[in-house]
């Protein structure tokens, strides 16, 4: 059985946070809230305490992981050098929502980086993650805490419902303030090239690093796909996700036809709406879970896929869903999950 203690997310108990350390340190399991989703912390230099990280989620060996730490200064030891723009990008974001890839130093074990040269870091700024690192004094290797292919936890239920007697524990801080993984950079020593959008974004990292590219997620794979957790399939609800892109109406009028006909033909489905949108989709006569408004990307974002996983619930043949359409540092985030969500 896991182990679950809820905690206030702000002012965190000493206590749970002094158990959940002396667990990690001694090569256990413990799920926690950070910022953007939950993660499944494992002590990083512990090749054991990795494995089993790996075994827990159902994860391919060959996709890597995010090693959190407290402080930059807790970094360096893990990686070769921290070049300026990863000290600027330090400065500027974290802690938060950023994953910085870096030469890796000889400390990283193969486990964490996939064999990889490079190793991900980030450092959370959510206080109970934050609480938990302080503590521990390790560096924590984190996943998402999700079965793999699973959309990620952004609360304690859906980590329990995924990994519930695989992990030793569970600090429930309630739920994440994002809801979307941290952004990835890779600063390797190639272009600086976004690899996974998040909360930070292009046009955020731009004033820094002017030159910085980002990876469309849904790019056919070529042989400088670092990244086995880049495929477009990745994030994704069992139920098959239909995406309808586009304009507002374009894109409502031909998921409202699509709907129709499926539903015309006897196949249950669910339509995963904005507010904005509900109205007119109710006289459907399809099941319908609401998302958020589509005015307000931070909300769709937070609330995305806990969304998927209750859509995922209703046993339905497919969801179908609009993308979002809003300009916001939010939009290609939560476009490129829709994608991975949908990639078949
Ligand atoms: O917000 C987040 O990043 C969350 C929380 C828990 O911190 N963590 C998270 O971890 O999303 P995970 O393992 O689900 O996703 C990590 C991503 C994967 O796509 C992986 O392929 C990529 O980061 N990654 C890790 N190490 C890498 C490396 N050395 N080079 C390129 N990509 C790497
Ligand atoms: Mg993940």
């Amino acid at each position: 059985m896991t182990d679950v203690q809820r905690v206030d997310p702000a002012h965190p108990d000493a206590d749970v946070i002094a158990r959940a350390a002396e667990c990690l340190r001694a090569g256990g399991l413990v799920a926690f809230p950070t910022e953007t989703v939950y993660g499944l912390g494992a002590h990083a230099l512990d090749r054991a305490a990795i494995l089993r990280v790996f075994a827990a989620k159902e994860r391919p060996a060959n996709d890597p992981l995010i090693v959190h730490v407290a402080t930059l200064d807790a970094a360096e030891a893990l990686v070769e050098d921290i070049p300026r723009v990863a000290r600027e990008l330090a400065a500027r974001f974290w802690p938060g929502p950023l994953t910085m890839v870096l030469r890796r130093s000889a400390r990283v074990p193969d486990e964490v980086t996939a064999g990889l040269a490079t190793v991900a870091i980030r450092v959370p700024s959510h206080p109970v993650a934050r609480a938990l690192l302080e503590r521990a004094r390790i560096p924590v290797a984190a996943p998402s805490a999700n079965l793999f292919s699973r959309p990620s936890p952004t609360r304690a239920a859906h980590v329990l419902a995924d990994l519930n007697g695989r992990i030793d524990m569970i600090v429930d801080g309630g739920a994440t303030n994002v809801g979307l993984e941290s952004t990835v950079i890779d600063l390797a020593g190639g272009l600086p090239t976004i690899l996974r959008p998040g909360a930070i974004d292009l046009d955020a990292l731009r004033r820094l690093v002017p030159d910085v590219v980002s990876r469309r997620a849904t790019a056919p794979q070529t042989a400088a796909m670092t990244s086995p957790g880049m495929l477009p399939k990745h994030y994704s609800p069992k139920t098959p996700l239909v995406l309808y892109e586009g304009d507002r109406e374009t894109a409502l009028a031909e998921m409202t036809r699509d709907a129709r006909r499926r539903a015309g033909r006897g196949d249950s489905i669910v339509v995963l709406s904005y507010t904005e949108d509900a109205g007119e989709l109710s006289n459907l006569g399809v099941r319908i879970v609401e998302l958020a408004a589509e005015e307000n990307p931070a909300a769709v974002a937070a609330r995305l896929y806990a969304a998927l996983r209750e859509c995922d619930e209703l046993g339905a043949s497919a969801i179908l869903v609009r993308s979002v359409t809003t300009s916001h540092p939010l939009t290609s985030a939560i476009q490129d999950r829709l994608r991975r969500a949908a990639a078949p």
